[in-house]
């Protein structure tokens, strides 16, 4: 049986593990680094008591039209801008392409559009409807996508792809047809014992249990899919074959497509992952005090 209750699990086995030290000043914030010739990563790692770290990734294709991929996270607001400033100059950005309207995706954006005037903001309408709740979204500067819409960006063709997993029904993922690279948004994610650049970095069975209880928690309704339905949704990125996996919530993953889907494809039938309740919080809190 696939665990998925990586919470608990982790909670029980803290001894031996370096527990969760709450920072006064937490900057998830890391240094970016280039993933493939045209795509560079902006990584954070979230803390997240008890589990580990959860990747917080936002990337910039170098495209003719060079187009950066979600904002990040406003808690590291300073250190993301001059994260992106350090791998392009935002004057140069012609689009802003949100995934979805969750915090750790929108973080920056305010600050984003007023440092690149030359970008358009693509997203799902809900989106920008959901955002202009909070404060005002410059409509002329909006590009609506449905899941199966394309924009050129010059050089290459980006389609708006829905993952098969998404937390917010707002959720578009893109495929990149130059690099042949998924985003996939939230989808794929995983929360991990520690900060690494590559996949490959991460042991077998933290990447698959991290990966299945993210699948988990983010996404309860998958366990109310039936499993060959859920399988359907799957054959739909098999039938694309992306060559890389661009994760919001994973470090890049080149060549590992099949070894996701089939893992992803247990998740319905796992045992649902338990959020922690107040006795977990309180254990935590004890032991940041030993
Ligand atoms: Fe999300
Ligand atoms: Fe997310």
């Amino acid at each position: 049986m696939l665990k998925t209750c990586f919470f608990y699990c982790l909670v029980d086995g803290l001894k031996g593990r370096e527990a969760y030290k709450p920072r006064k000043e937490v900057i998830p914030m890391d240094k970016p680094f280039q993933a493939t010739v045209d795509i560079e990563v902006l990584p954070a790692h979230f803390p997240v008591p008890g589990a580990g770290f959860l990747p917080v990734n936002a990337f910039v294709i170098k495209a003719q039209e060079p187009v950066l991929v979600d904002t990040g996270m406003g808690i590291d607001s300073e250190e993301f801008m001059k994260a992106l400033k350090s791998v392009i100059d935002p004057r140069d950005l012609k689009w802003v392409w949100l995934t979805h309207d969750d915090a750790d995706h929108t973080g920056n954006l305010q600050r984003v559009l007023e440092a690149a005037p030359n970008a358009r903001l693509a997203a799902y309408s809900l989106a920008v409807l959901r955002m202009s709740t909070a404060g005002p979204v410059a409509m002329d500067r909006v590009y609506w996508l449905n899941p199966g819409d394309s924009i050129r960006v010059g050089d290459r063709k980006l389609t708006a792809v829905r993952p098969p997993l998404f937390d917010n029904p707002t959720t578009i993922g893109l495929y990149d047809d130059k690099s042949e690279a998924f985003f996939s948004a939230d989808c794929f994610g995983a929360i991990i014992p520690s900060p690494v650049r590559s996949i490959n970095d991460l042991a077998e069975g933290d990447l698959a249990q991290g990966m299945a209880g993210w699948a988990s928690l983010d996404n309860p309704w998958v366990h109310m899919v039936k499993s060959d339905e859920f399988s359907s949704s799957l054959d739909k990125i098999r039938r694309i074959d992306p060559k890389m996996i661009f994760s919001a919530h994973l470090p890049p993953a080149t060549g590992k497509t099949e070894q996701f889907l089939e893992l992803l494809a247990q998740v319905p039938s796992a045992t649902p992952s338990i959020a922690p309740n107040q006795q977990a919080l309180e254990q935590m809190m004890a032991q940041t005090k030993q």
